[in-house]
């Protein structure tokens, strides 16, 4: 049985106030009815710190992640964060690769793989983040692009390392557009991306990765999303703001 889980990508929104409120608004929820998936929160760097406070203080077992991280351990790389910080501000997990990352900010499958090749020598997941444009999906060029990012952006590294790996299919096109891949379309990508990396490390070690579904995920989709076959959960953006939807999200398997 692959693991469930839920993750919430906060992007640039909230500040050191509010994304306290929102964590202990979910917090409480799962107090008050426990969610069976794994649910990680992606807040803003600034906020790390004090919704780790706020989970360990809870006793939650909701855990934390980032939404970038660099790939050198420290030094003059102004504006940049560490594993060493984010590890010591408790986070467990950290997106790489989203596209937001490649589109804006010269992201590519060479800094994608060190920054993947990095977390987890330094033990932080990685959820690593691939999926099309639309011209690319309209030029029958998907399988393609998700072949090139695995192959890039999980360059050596071992089967070992290959295990604690997530992988979140964001089709670009669905990604705050209000239009979700359909169940189906979610399917063949995530059924195709893990045959390649079955081709890339191994069947079982295949079979054991989580790939979560990203792009207009809400509460009214996800159930019909999450029970598809490949789809081990899902990476919310816009609907994980809110904390009704985000936990009406994480309910839906
Ligand atoms: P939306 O859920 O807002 O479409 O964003 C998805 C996403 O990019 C999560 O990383």
């Amino acid at each position: 049985m692959r693991k469930k889980i839920v993750a919430g990508n906060w992007k640039m929104n909230t500040d050191a106030v509010s994304s306290k409120v929102l964590a202990d608004i979910i917090v409480e929820g799962v107090k008050r009815q426990p969610v069976s998936a794994e649910l990680i929160l992606c807040p803003p760097f600034i906020s790390l710190e004090s919704i780790c406070e706020t989970l360990w203080s809870r006793g939650s077992k909701i855990k934390l992640g980032a939404q970038n991280m660099h790939y050198e351990d420290n030094g003059a790389f102004t504006g940049e964060i560490s594993h060493t910080m984010l590890k010591s501000a408790g986070c467990e997990y950290v997106i790489i690769g989203h596209s937001e990352r490649r589109r804006y900010f010269g992201e590519t499958e060479e800094t994608v793989n060190k920054r993947a090749v990095k977390s987890l020598q330094n033990n932080i997941l990685p959820i690593v983040c691939i999926g099309e444009t639309l011209a690319e999906r309209q030029s029958d060029k998907t399988f393609d692009v998700l072949n090139t990012q695995i192959q890039g952006g999980l360059a050596n590294i071992s089967i070992e390392e290959a295990a604690k790996i997530i992988i979140a299919y964001e089709p670009v096109w669905a990604i705050g557009t209000g239009v979700n891949a359909s169940p189906a379309q979610a399917e063949e990508s995530h059924a195709f991306i893990r045959l390649e990396l079955a081709k890339m490390f191994n069947p079982q070690t295949a079979e054991s990765i989580p790939i979560l579904y990203g792009g207009s995920v809400t509460a009214a989709n996800a159930r019909d999303l999450f029970a598809q076959k490949n789809v081990d959960g899902g990476l919310i953006g816009g609907a994980s703001l809110n904390a009704e939807s985000f936990l009406a999200i994480a309910r839906s398997f």
